[in-house]
């Protein structure tokens, strides 16, 4: 196991009704900011609770916030944040919602041009409080430090983290789950299975509690997921896939080992050049990756195949050929596409999909030796 030093600071309030929790966990008399999204609060009920919770409060609210939370959009709510002297933010929503409050919190403070913390990591020295309900399982952004946003004008997709992000705390019913559309249910049974293997398919160095946790987390991932679509208001089911996407990106089955976010990465041009969900983008990349690296990865895709998919018989090459064969077939009994050609993209959109690698400078993989060459290769083998 490699070292590492670890803290994660978010109090996580979980189960039915606790959006009432709220005013046990904002600082009394804070001016908050409710930050939401196109509007589905509105619809499942999510928009009273929260407010009612907050009624002795200071409540402001800024909405609009995109899938994809766009740079441009984040910037009128830092005018908003310092117009109203607002002191604590509310993110109240999916990853998308709660991103777009992480870089507003470090925006209002930053001293310079905020875009240079996503195109230049610009160190982040200050930043707002801030709380998330969530309301999508899907990303960990609720219990973690990181953030993506688009800047639509450049039509560029970056993140960036920092531990003054963490929110300071994270309130989860799996009962405002519900009201989800089945293609955002799917998109977030898939974002966090892939989350564990971006964590869990590099190569081992006998990390057994984070072997063992991602494998839990996996089997739990695709069990409960392949249930869902089917029995959209069962608790168990919703608790279940909340509480593991939660567990697939807050810190834990990363920690003291090898990582490879090159699907992550290889599809945020997908999303920004393509307008493909965050998921889409992963669904569509990951068997490449795994094909393209099978060798390198291949005493965990072997483990992972017989943990998670029961894949035990054959020589080794049949048995990785099943392994990367069952994660797209998961993906696919999830509903979701999972070739570049079924969104219309073809061998000459390649070239210009992988330039943000050659821009960024990025080396991806555990083994940083996935260029922009390469990662057109491996688009190359999803057409
Ligand atoms: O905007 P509204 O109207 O609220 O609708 C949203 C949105 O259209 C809807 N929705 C959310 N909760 C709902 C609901 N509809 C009905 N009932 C509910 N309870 O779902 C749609 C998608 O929401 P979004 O927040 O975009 O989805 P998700 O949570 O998948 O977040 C995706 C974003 O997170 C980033 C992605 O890149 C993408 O921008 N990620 C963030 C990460 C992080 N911070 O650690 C890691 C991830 O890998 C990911 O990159
Ligand atoms: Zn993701």
């Amino acid at each position: 196991m490699n070292n590492f030093e670890f803290c994660n600071p978010v109090k996580v309030v979980f189960g039915k009704e606790t959006i009432s929790r709220l005013p046990f966990l904002i600082p009394e008399g804070s001016r908050v900011l409710m930050l939401y999204g196109g509007g589905s609060i509105k619809k499942n009920g999510i928009y009273e609770q929260v407010t009612a919770a907050l009624k002795a409060y200071t409540l402001l609210e800024f909405s609009g916030i995109e899938a994809n939370p766009h740079y441009e959009t984040c910037m009128q709510a830092v005018e908003l944040v310092k117009k109203e002297k607002v002191d604590f933010l509310l993110a109240v929503g999916g990853g998308s919602v709660i991103d777009a409050t992480k870089f507003i919190a470090s925006a209002v403070y930053f001293e310079g041009d905020p875009w240079d913390i996503l195109a230049k990591g610009a160190p982040i020295k200050k930043v707002m409080p801030l709380g998330a309900v969530l309301t999508l399982a899907a990303t960990g952004s609720e219990m973690n430090e990181r953030a993506v946003i688009s800047r639509v004008s450049l039509q560029k997709k970056l993140n960036f983290s920092s531990p003054l992000v963490f929110p300071r705390f994270a309130v989860m019913d799996p009962e405002v789950t519900y009201s989800l559309p089945a293609h955002q249910v799917a998109n977030g049974v898939v974002d966090s299975f892939i989350h564990v293997i971006e964590q869990y398919l590099t190569y081992p160095v006998n990390a057994q509690v984070q072997d063992l946790f991602a494998e839990s987390l996996m089997k739990v991932i695709v069990s409960e997921g392949l249930k869902v679509l089917d029995n959209p208001r069962d608790y168990d089911i919703r608790a279940n896939l909340m509480w593991a996407a939660t567990n697939a990106l807050n810190g834990w089955i990363g920690q003291g080992v090898p990582q490879d976010w090159s699907s992550h990465r290889i599809g945020y041009a997908l999303t920004a050049q393509f307008g493909l969900d965050h998921a889409e983008t992963l669904v569509v990349i990951l068997p490449g990756v795994m094909r393209y690296l099978q060798k390198e990865k291949q005493e965990k895709i072997l483990r992972m195949g017989a943990v998670v998919f029961g894949i035990t018989e054959g020589s080794v090459q049949e048995r990785l050929e099943k392994s990367i064969e069952a994660t797209e077939g998961f993906f696919r009994n999830m509903g979701l596409k999972t070739r570049l050609s079924e969104y219309g993209i073809k061998e000459s959109d390649l070239d210009k999909l992988v330039e943000p690698i050659t821009q960024m400078g990025w080396k991806l993989g555990e083994h940083a030796n996935i260029d922009a060459r390469v990662a057109r290769e491996i688009l190359s083998l999803r057409l």
